[in-house]
């Protein structure tokens, strides 16, 4: 361990020494000449008098340097059967376009754009044009309907929104732009344009004069290509909303300076991909896996990225992902622990795999979810390579425990994300804030200051931020993860502390659901909570109780829901099972026991709170939760 070691204590001992080395990696319009600024702790800020712009580090270094013929972005569409690669010269030329025509509809430096966009190369160009012209935008994931589309809208308050007609989700043809429309007619906040990319399996009308034709703003000759805006380090990249304890999600901020030492740091040292190497992430633009690794990280360093469109099985098989390995001659795959489980359903002597020239793969990284031991030793026995768990979260942009393949390659220990990564000084806390000793389950949490890349606030709520993540523990960030540290330093992370749940690797807030829920009528209570689930890892599972004198039948009343749910926040909610009941357990102060409930359906042996109010009612839910109720017992 001892490269490891090293370098992750420099990089704890003195992070200005540590991370002002690391900075040499960007090219900087203004050097910085300052490294960390504490000066308004807990709100630090990395490189504060540095100047760049994340998209010039991203493409036009690179083709200043030589790699202008080089591939940049393979965009692979397993449902259409496109192919379609495009050099760093003919990226940027796409993307100075797009961003000369967003200036030309309005929009400035500061202003926000929120991107709604399937996996099409337009999404990584619209990210780009962003940064070039110093707009932050906002990816919303295309899996979320109209009202997260809307709260998002309202509180990032954008000039302009980019879409599409449609997105393409294996067989289904999922209409995008009337959800925009249907978003645009719930926010009070409007923007100034829309533009929309038409795709050919579904064309969108377009209404004069809020709605743009993309291809016609991207003519060549349409708008004045844009050259790229001076940045601060510290002025915002991004901001991509995810789901936190409420109903509300929680605007993640992202600098420029910060962010694009980080990635640049994590590729040599997490993930070892450099000039040359192809990186194929297999999620989506709208999560921060997409973010970091499809589009900002591989081009910050030179390498070439694969856009996927399609799912791990289904399009048409479960060898999609080998395909696309052996076809582009990947060397990293990176994808969420249940894309594999989804894969080994369907092809569990992995027959497919080994049909494909998979010889140029050399590491699978996987994040997002846990990854249960069981589908890890599959992955390795049938893939030969090593299977690299990582831990992190939106949060922080890039991995707080990794097995750092680029510096010194570790022993991989299954069921666990390995070592803290060079720069997080992560800590496991018991209720009073002491650290425990090895062994011991706590609360994860992150001694401040939090290295480059990580969060910088809560839009528009610096508030919330601390409320959030800084008051649990003085002088720590709060990851909302539980775990343990083993004697040799391996972290172990158990799972949420919190009421954030985790489904094929999406990130949902319960309370969001209980929120679409407690809107119906006949609804007097609910909790949503996570159960486990052998494929997706968890699904959420509904309980209501409905208000005196509902005389409806039960079965109706939860399909309702179920559709209701959909509705408002998307299919990615995969809410199936709702069960009315007669009760729900709470503790004489009227709190919900959700945790109770959780362990009962999860099978893990509780003992119920002595604060609870009624334990019978504990004992009626038992059968529901554990499903050994007939349909007439709901
Ligand atoms: N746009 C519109 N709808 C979407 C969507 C998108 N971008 N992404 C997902 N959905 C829909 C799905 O079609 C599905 O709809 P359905 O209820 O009509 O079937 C629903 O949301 C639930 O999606 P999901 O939970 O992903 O289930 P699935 O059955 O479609 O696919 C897996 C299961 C395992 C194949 C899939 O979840 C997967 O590939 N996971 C990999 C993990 C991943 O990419 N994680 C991202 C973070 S790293
Ligand atoms: P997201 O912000 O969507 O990336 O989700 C982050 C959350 O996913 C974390 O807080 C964890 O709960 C979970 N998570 C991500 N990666 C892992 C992992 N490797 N092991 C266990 N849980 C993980």
């Amino acid at each position: 361990m001892g490269v490891y070691s090293d370098e992750y204590q420099a990089s704890l001992a003195d992070p200005n020494v540590f991370w002002g080395k690391q900075s040499s990696a960007v090219d900087w319009f203004s050097t910085p000449a300052q490294v960390l600024d504490d000066s308004r702790a807990p709100h630090y800020r990395w490189f504060p008098d540095g100047r760049l712009n994340t998209c010039y580090n991203a493409l036009d270094r690179h083709v200043i340097r030589g790699l202008a013929d080089e591939p940049a972005l393979i965009f692979h569409s397993a449902i259409t059967g496109t192919r379609r690669t495009y050099t760093y010269a003919e990226l940027l030329e796409r993307v100075a376009q797009l961003a000369g025509a967003l200036r030309g509809i309005g929009v400035a430096p500061g202003d926000r754009v929120v991107i709604y966009l399937p996996m099409v190369p337009e999404a990584v160009m619209a990210m780009l044009a962003c940064a070039r012209i110093g707009a932050v935008h906002s990816v919303v994931f295309g899996g979320f309907a109209a009202t997260e589309l809307a709260a998002r809208i309202d509180d990032a308050k954008p000039t302009a929104i980019i879409s599409a007609s449609c997105g393409l989700e294996g067989t289904r043809v999922v209409a995008y732009k009337p959800l925009l429309d249907a978003a645009l007619a719930k926010a009070a906040h409007q923007p100034l344009h829309c533009v929309i990319f038409q795709r050919e399996q579904l064309r969108a009308e377009l209404v004069e004069p809020r709605d743009l034709d993309l291809a016609v703003l991207m003519r060549p000759g349409s708008f004045e290509p844009a050259i790229c805006q001076d940045m601060a380090a510290t002025d915002p990249l991004y901001i991509l909303y995810t789901s936190g304890t409420t109903g509300k999600p929680k605007g993640i901020v992202r600098d420029h300076g910060g962010h694009a030492v980080a990635l640049a740091y994590s590729m040599r040292t997490v993930y070892d991909i450099g000039v040359g190497d192809v990186m194929f992430t297999a999620s989506d633009v709208g999560w921060v896996v997409g973010h970091s690794y499809i589009v900002y990280a591989p081009l910050l360093v030179g390498a070439t990225t694969v856009l996927y469109e399609g799912k791990p099985v289904g399009t048409p098989d479960a060898g999609a992902f080998w395909r696309v390995v052996s076809e582009h001659r990947v060397k990293a795959l990176f994808t969420a622990p249940t894309a594999i489980r989804a894969i080994r359903k369907v092809d569990p002597e992995g027959k497919l795999m080994a049909s494909h020239d998979l010889s140029s793969m050399e590491t699978l990284f996987l994040a997002g979810e846990r990854l249960d031991p069981d589908t890890f030793a599959w992955a390795a026995e049938r893939l030969g390579v090593p299977v690299v768990d990582h831990w992190w979260q939106t949060e922080t942009g890039w991995p707080i425990a990794a097995n750092p393949r680029g510096l010194e390659p570790l022993p991989l220990k299954p069921g666990s994300p390995s070592v803290p990564v060079p720069g997080f000084d992560v800590a496991v806390l018991g209720p009073d804030g002491a650290r425990l000793p090895p062994g011991q389950e706590g609360a994860i949490c992150l001694r401040l200051p939090l290295p480059p890349g990580t969060l910088t606030t809560v839009w528009g709520d610096d508030d919330r931020f601390v409320a959030s993540y800084l008051s649990a523990f003085d002088g720590y960030y709060l990851t909302g993860d539980g775990g343990y540290l083993d004697e040799d330093g391996y972290l172990f992370v158990m799972g949420r502390t919190d009421d954030v749940i985790n489904v094929a690797g999406h990130r949902l807030s319960t309370g969001a659901m209980e929120a679409v829920l407690a809107s119906h009528p006949a609804v007097a209570e609910c909790a949503v909570i996570g159960v486990a689930d052998q494929l997706k890892g968890q699904l959420p599972r509904g309980l209501v109780v409905t208000k005196e004198g509902f005389t409806g039948d039960a079965a109706a009343l939860s399909a309702e829901l179920v559709a209701l749910v959909r509705q408002e926040i998307g299919a990615v909610a995969a809410l199936r099972q709702i069960d009315v009941v007669a009760a729900l357990p709470k503790t004489r102060s009227g709190k919900i026991l959700r945790k109770t409930m959780r362990d009962i359906a999860g099978g893990t042996p509780t003992a119920v709170p002595s604060t609870i109010e009624d334990p019978a009612v504990v004992d009626a839910l038992r059968p529901v939760l554990t499903n050994q109720h007939t349909p007439a017992q709901r």
